[in-house]
């Protein structure tokens, strides 16, 4: 098989991608190792920034998300028992966030993709990237059990952070830079009606928690547990009844309960991988990045990644030149740096370390107070958490 792109990965990175080159008129196969049923049902990230929902309307992929999708305005701080609300449009000239599911913005990809795109093929593992230094890159892959090779101009690996792209770097090329959390998150979802019209970030001396939706009938919560958590050891009720005790407020909100019908155990790191190409591969999303969720950045970081990729190919195809091509891992990671740190200080801000000290408790809470206070420092929060601008 010969194609111009080969697309290691059907999430949210390598279907935007094929999505994105198909528009430009470049052709593209994607190969993906699990079944469709998988990718379309994998609970990830809930949060698309303001320049993503630009994005994939322009792809023409916005119409469902625009229908059932919960635009939102802001998001609550709850610390100390005190609630405080930042209001994105005001403090960044009109930026805002939508709630629309990772799995959504999947199954409507998969949809047109298969209708009006190159091939995707779904169990079809890519066991190697081969010849990257070349003119001629090949992916070798196994699909419904017979071993084939992919051969490409170019291989964008998007194939998470389990993936076999980046391994396919040559060794002692690059550098990784890493920070694994005590700590995890246990998501839930549940069929009740979310307590609140917006997102719900708590910092409690128990422990981080966080409120978001699904629909107007299905809540999302996370948790923080220690890491190593099996969420086997969380029963129904004690999950409700830690939630409440950390959304707990002085003006006696309440926390609605409803029947759990999906839990895990996420594990939290930071990850970045130096640079992001080589030769003719390229990594593009988690393959090349990991932050910790509580940003909600990672998949807004894949896009990022798979939309300078695709302006850089149709640029060398329009005019020749390959410089933005060559200048691609530094343009993605300018940005890939800035999510790593905002996510960070959110984790740092809003979690509790199994080893914090009374001195680190107060330091968070005035770090909150001061986000509450200061306009200076609410508007570097909504500034981030809106998205910085895809130059
Ligand atoms: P992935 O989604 O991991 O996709 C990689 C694909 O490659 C997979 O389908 C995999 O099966 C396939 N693959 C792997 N190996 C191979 C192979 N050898 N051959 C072929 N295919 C292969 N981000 C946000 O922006 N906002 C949020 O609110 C948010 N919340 C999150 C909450 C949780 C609990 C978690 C876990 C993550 C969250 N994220 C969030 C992060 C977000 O989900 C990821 O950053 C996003 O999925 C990255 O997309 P990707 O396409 O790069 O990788
Ligand atoms: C969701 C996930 C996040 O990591 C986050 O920061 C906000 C929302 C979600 O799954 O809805």
């Amino acid at each position: 098989m010969r194609t111009t792109v080969g697309i290691i990965g059907a999430g949210p990175a390598g279907l935007l991608l094929a999505r994105l080159l198909h528009r430009a008129g470049i052709d593209s196969v994607v190969l993906e190792s699990r079944d469709r049923a998988y990718v379309e049902q994998r609970q990830r990230a809930g949060i698309l920034e303001q320049g993503t929902v630009d994005v994939l309307r322009a792809a023409g992929a916005g119409e469902r998300m625009d229908r059932e999708g919960l635009p939102h305005d802001g998001v609550e701080l709850r610390f100390d028992r005190r609630r405080h609300r930042v209001d994105f449009p005001a403090l960044t000239g009109g930026r805002s966030v939508m709630v629309y599911a990772q799995t959504e913005v999947c199954k409507d990809l998969i949809a047109l993709q298969l209708k009006e795109g190159g091939p995707l093929l779904f169990e079809a593992e890519a066991l190697a990237v081969e010849d990257a230094e070349g003119d001629r890159p090949r992916v070798r892959f196994r699909h419904e059990g017979v071993e084939d090779v992919l051969e490409c101009d170019y291989v964008v690996g998007c194939d998470g952070f389990w993936g076999i792209a980046r391994g396919s770097l040559p060794a002692g090329l690059g550098r990784t830079f890493e920070r694994v959390y005590p700590y995890s998150w246990l998501g839930i979802l549940a069929d009740v009606a979310p307590s609140h019209d917006e997102l719900v970030y708590a910092r409690h001396d128990r422990g981080f928690a966080l409120l978001s939706m699904r629909s107007p009938s299905v809540s999302r919560l996370y948790l923080q547990v220690p890491a190593g958590t099996d969420a086997e050891e969380w029963g129904d009720e004690r999950i409700w009844d830690e939630l409440e005790r950390r959304f707990e407020t002085e003006d006696g909100w309440r926390l609605a309960r409803g029947p759990i019908t999906q839990k895990s155990v996420t594990p939290m790191r930071s990850f970045v991988h130096e640079p992001m190409r080589h030769g003719r591969l390229f990594l593009a999303g988690d393959a090349a990045h990991i932050v910790p969720p509580t940003g909600a950045k990672g998949l807004n970081l894949a896009v990022g990644d798979v939309v300078t990729f695709a302006r850089a190919l149709e640029h060398e195809r329009r005019t020749g030149s390959a410089e933005l091509l060559d200048a691609y891992s530094a343009t993605c990671l300018r940005r890939v740096w800035q999510a790593e740190r905002f996510s960070y200080d959110m984790t740092t801000l809003l979690h509790r370390a199994p080893d914090a000290t009374e001195f680190e408790d107060r330091l968070q809470l005035a770090r909150l107070e001061r986000i509450a206070s200061s306009r200076a420092a609410e508007t570097d929060l909504a500034e981030a958490y809106t998205g910085f601008p895809l130059d």
